[in-house]
């Protein structure tokens, strides 16, 4: 039976439905980029040894779960939980293009309830999936509750630059431009508006390394990304 969600989340996937066939486009020239070199780092702060098993929360088109699993042991394998059906049947598509398909397996599910048995994967990877979760703490104390011990967590999401000035400029372009940018390039306006909405409330780096705390993760430390527009939360499972 196909997992039923509570309306934020419903709304959440049929937004990245409608967007998902030119997802991967609109992200790269929206990011100039950059998106790429920061996925790779987060891939190198999470790889996986022999017969390790990952999960990737919020696969989207599943650019972390292929680079995961290159990056990674050849026996290890990744689940691929989303939310929106159509951006998973894409990463599946890729899977299966890159060779990679028998090592990851797809989940339409929410990161707020893990289809998942307690301590039963030994990363926890997450790309720009965090500002779109309805109940963010849940969702990481979900993440731990799944995570072996001496597991590890590896979050990839935007952030809030800590110079006023370039935040100010930075604001200016994410709120203004880029979605009338996306809607040039013939996005879906509306989920390109979204995009500033869902960044606006998001906590700060410093306030996301306490919640990643709060949840029950140690060693929680965060790198800034590109002047603090993006970072990454790393923290261990104790
Ligand atoms: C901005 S995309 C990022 C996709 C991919 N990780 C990447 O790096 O390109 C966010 C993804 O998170 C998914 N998502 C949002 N809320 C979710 C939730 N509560 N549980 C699982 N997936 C969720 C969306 O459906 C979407 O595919």
């Amino acid at each position: 039976m196909a997992p039923t969600f509570p309306r934020h989340d419903r709304e959440i996937a049929e937004m990245f439905d409608r967007i998902a066939p030119r997802y991967d486009r609109l992200n790269r020239v929206l990011s100039f980029g950059t998106d790429v070199a920061w996925r790779r780092r987060a891939i190198a702060l999470a790889r996986l040894g022999p017969r390790q098993r990952g999960l990737d929360v919020g696969t989207g088109t599943g650019d972390l779960t292929i680079g995961l699993l290159r990056a990674s042991d050849p026996s290890s394998v990744v689940v691929a939980l989303d939310l929106a059906p159509r951006m998973l049947a894409i990463a599946h598509r890729r899977l299966v293009a890159t060779g990679l398909s028998r090592r990851a397996v797809p989940v339409v599910g929410n990161a707020e309830s893990i289809p998942l048995p307690d301590a039963s994967v030994d990363r926890v990877v997450s790309g720009f999936t965090l500002r779109n979760i309805g109940d963010l703490p849940r969702s990481l104390r979900e993440m731990r509750r799944v995570t072996r011990s001496d597991g590890r967590i590896v979050l990839l999401e935007l952030s809030h630059p800590p110079n006023e000035a370039f935040a100010a400029l930075y604001r200016w372009y994410f709120e203004r431009v880029a979605p009338r940018a996306a809607a040039l390039l013939g996005g879906d306006a509306a989920a390109y508006r979204y995009l500033p909405r869902s960044l606006r409330p998001f906590p700060r780096a410093e306030d996301l390394a306490r919640m990643v705390g709060d949840a029950g993760f140690a060693d929680v430390r965060f790198e800034r990304l590109t002047l603090g527009i993006a970072a990454i939360h790393v923290a261990t499972s104790p």
